[in-house]
């Protein structure tokens, strides 16, 4: 597989971090992804593929729900510890190793397409949108559950993305619900459900910690937050609990058909 140079800092980001992605990680809390499935109707037995799966708690989600699921994400480790979760709890699942830019597989090949907390990363948004509407069958959906910036609110998102590239430098940008909306119907993909829900950061330490934030840019994250504007200081409720920085991330849930 040939990566650009924005997969490649992603894969080897996630390599080298796979082992904080499983238990204990916040994103083992799937709730979002419980809540998001209410607005979408599946056959008892669904096929499902997981784009990005990481540490594969939306998979896994699923897998305990009777579907039929394939973990996918660009990076082996990754595939590897979430394949190892998904049998301890005694699910079995598909993997298969592939950037979410292309997918190999056939067309209308599954139910539900999910991807959850990874798309900032992208590449290319548009060919991860236009690859998820080709896999889908008619009636299938999309789901997606990202970090997001209304539409209105170019200062704080210009702030969040600063933040976030220090932190993590494989983050590519986090994309706007109208954004979102004009690639899913540009696919030829109708948006039947979007909404944004606070997040909570409860410590940024411990998100330094998750993506090895080198010294140097979590002493430039702090400065950020020191100074964030007002927009951003709003938007997010930066603020400090028992000595820990925490702030709330916007995030979005969009649920897109195949007509
Ligand atoms: C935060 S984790 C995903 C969390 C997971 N979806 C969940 O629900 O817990 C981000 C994942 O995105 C993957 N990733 C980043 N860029 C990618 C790309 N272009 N194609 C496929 N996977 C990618 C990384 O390897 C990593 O495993």
């Amino acid at each position: 597989m040939e990566l650009n140079e924005i997969q490649r800092a992603s894969q080897e980001q996630f390599a080298r971090q796979s082992d904080r992605y499983g238990r204990g990680h916040v994103l083992q809390n799937v709730d979002d992804v419980r809540t998001a499935l209410k607005h979408i109707p599946l056959p008892a037995r669904a096929k499902v593929l997981d784009i990005a799966t990481g540490g594969g708690h939306t998979g896994i989600l699923l897998a305990s729900l009777g579907h039929d699921v394939t973990l996918s994400d660009l990076t082996q480790a990754m595939l590897d510890r979430a394949s190892a979760l998904a049998r301890e709890q005694g699910f079995d699942v598909k993997t298969q190793q592939h950037s979410a830019e292309e997918f190999p597989f056939a067309n209308e090949s599954f139910d539900l397409v999910t991807c959850r907390v990874a798309a900032h990363h992208f590449s290319s948004p548009v060919n991860f949108v236009r690859e998820s509407a080709r896999m889908l069958q008619r009636g299938g959906a999309l789901l997606v559950i990202d970090g997001t910036v209304e539409d209105d609110q170019p200062e704080a998102e210009a702030w969040s993305h600063r933040v976030e590239k220090l932190r993590d430098p494989s983050h590519n940008r986090f994309i706007t619900p109208c954004h979102w909306r004009r690639m899913c119907e540009s696919a030829g993909l109708r948006v039947t459900h979007s909404g944004l829900t606070p997040f909570k950061q409860p410590d940024l330490n411990w998100y330094f910690e998750t993506a090895a934030t080198t010294p140097e840019n979590r002493a430039q994250v702090l400065e950020l937050v020191r100074t964030a504007p007002g927009s951003a200081r709003t938007l997010f409720r930066i603020g400090e609990e028992d000595g820990k920085i925490v702030w709330w991330w916007q995030r979005l849930t969009l649920v897109a058909v195949k007509p």
